[in-house]
């Protein structure tokens, strides 16, 4: 696969080696070319790095030894949890040690008189959703890597996904987190208390903050009571115009609404074609939209009536027993392995204000075929929250020239150019589009307090100082 590629890795300094060993044991010390190549390369395929080594901690207490271990020897640390993130955020690009956080695997229980629950950062969301479900609560985000995916990685990234429009994104379910700073400290605040306002909400700092301050290593979750009677409908419309007035529409008229997400006829067309999936609905439409809806009653009759109430809608496939759910949610949540399949892709995910949103979602084609007419372009995403996934295959990993015009066109008319994934090394270059010099400076100043040194992923979000 043709990748952005990086300079090869020098080996580890032996002293650092045998330190880090001391601290993880030889076993997770991962130096074998083999072995840590896979976790230098992204998920998407497009940023592949080097690194010398891949360290294993296998508590905070190793975390934090580590991280005083790489910063007495100025070695830069790239943290990594599932390695499921889109913006090349979560690999070794320059030659960085590679810190995985997947031993710190230990969830739970779940505190069931507040419906809270602690977890390890290397605790797979799948996990976490697991854990809460046994107790009898859920937790509200949800996203197609969940498998993959750690809560450490979801609350570094201020992860989003399938249901914000019900429950937030990632920050409005963090309570608190213990974190081990760029600096060595290591700042702790699990209590789980509803309201707390006593000084600086570190926790949310950290959140989204993408392994730039510190290494999160453990985080307490805010759960929700569960919503057991769902349903959830494909819609066939008439464009994808009408699709995304159609999701503004639900957000005012179905109160029950806990996903609603949009598709194109291309991509729903590729999908069938990768994953071998029968079309969802008997005819082809232009647009897609997929919606849930869930509560403690049936919220059937409330779901028809609010679609019966939209124009633009062609057809509709509803289903109402989980398998049949889940199957409608394959068609959305496969976009992402459909899209790999044709190669690299470059993944820009944007927000856009509700008053422009149909409108980008239709100049989109243009703004890339202006600058790389071969390119083809997948458009996707979680209309309720103004977020589209602009896909865009055929070009080169390294070719910015259709980041360049995609983020300067959704940044004019008042978008951002991340609306969950992140900016990692993908989207630096532009995080002034959105961000003021003076903000910009502010951020410096946070990463230069907590991370004294510039060790924590110095080439992620920020140009290093
Ligand atoms: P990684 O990819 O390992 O790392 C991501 C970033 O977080 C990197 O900058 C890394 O340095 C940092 N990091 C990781 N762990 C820590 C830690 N413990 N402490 C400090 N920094 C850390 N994202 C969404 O928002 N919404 C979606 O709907 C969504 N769907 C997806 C579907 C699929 C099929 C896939 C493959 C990905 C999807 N993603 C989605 C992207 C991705 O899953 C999220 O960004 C996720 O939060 C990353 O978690 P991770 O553990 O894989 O992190
Ligand atoms: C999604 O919504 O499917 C994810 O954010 C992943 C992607 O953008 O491919
Ligand atoms: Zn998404």
């Amino acid at each position: 696969m043709d990748t952005r590629t990086a300079p090869a890795a020098r080996a580890i300094d032996p002293d650092l080696a045998r330190a880090l060993v001391d601290v993880v044991g030889g076993p997770h010390l991962l130096t074998e070319p083999d072995v840590v190549a896979s976790y230098s390369l992204d998920w998407t395929g497009r940023f592949r790095g080097s690194t010398p080594a891949v360290v294993r901690p296998g508590s905070a207490a190793e975390v934090a030894e580590v991280v005083a271990l790489c910063r007495r020897h100025g070695t830069a640390i790239v943290p990594q949890g599932g390695n499921t993130g889109m913006v090349g955020g979560g690999v070794p690009l320059h030659g960085e040690l590679v810190m995985s956080l997947r031993r710190l695997d230990l969830a739970g229980p779940v505190d069931g008189s507040t419906g809270q629950l602690s977890a390890q950062a290397g605790v797979t969301l799948a996990a976490v959703q697991s854990a809460a479900r046994d107790a009898g609560w859920i937790y509200g985000v949800d996203l197609g890597g969940r498998d993959s995916a750690t809560i450490g990685g979801n609350v570094a990234t201020n992860a989003g996904g399938l249901r914000v429009v019900r429950y937030g994104d990632t920050r409005a379910q963090l309570l608190g987190a213990e974190a081990v700073l760029g600096s060595g400290a290591v700042v702790s605040h699990l209590g789980g208390l509803l309201k707390d306002n006593t000084g600086y909400a570190l926790h949310s700092l950290l959140c989204g903050s993408e392994g730039t301050l510190g290494v999160v290593t453990a985080v307490r979750l805010r759960l929700v009571p569960p919503a057991p009677s769902r349903v959830a409908a494909m819609l066939g419309m008439r464009d994808a115009s009408a699709a995304v007035a159609a999701a503004q529409a639900l957000r005012r008229t179905l109160p029950s609404l806990s996903a609603v997400e949009l598709m194109v006829r291309a991509g729903i067309e590729l999908v069938c074609t990768v994953t071998g999936a029968p079309p969802p609905l008997p005819d082809p439409h232009e647009a897609y939209l997929l919606v849930e809806a869930s509560g403690a009653t049936d919220p059937t009759p409330e779901l028809s009536a609010a679609v019966a109430s939209l124009s633009g809608v062609q057809d509709a496939a509803v289903a109402l027993e989980p398998a049949r759910i889940a199957a409608l949610f394959r068609y959305r949540e496969a976009h992402t392995e459909a899209i790999n399949s044709l190669g690299s892709p470059h993944k820009l995910d944007v927000t856009l204000p509700n008053a422009v949103l149909a409108d980008m979602v239709g100049r989109f084609a243009g703004i890339v075929s202006a600058v790389a007419p071969e390119a083809s372009v997948w458009l996707f995403g979680h209309v309720g929250d103004g977020n589209v996934h602009v896909n865009v295959t055929g070009v080169a990993p390294d070719d910015d020239r259709v980041d360049d015009a995609v983020l300067r066109a959704v940044a004019d008319v008042g978008g951002s150019i991340s609306a969950e994934h992140g900016i990692g090394t993908a989207k630096r270059r532009w995080l002034g589009l959105n961000r003021s010099p003076t903000e910009l400076q502010a951020f410096a100043a946070i990463k230069r307090a907590l991370d004294p040194d510039g060790i924590m992923n110095p080439h992620v979000m920020l140009t290093p100082a």
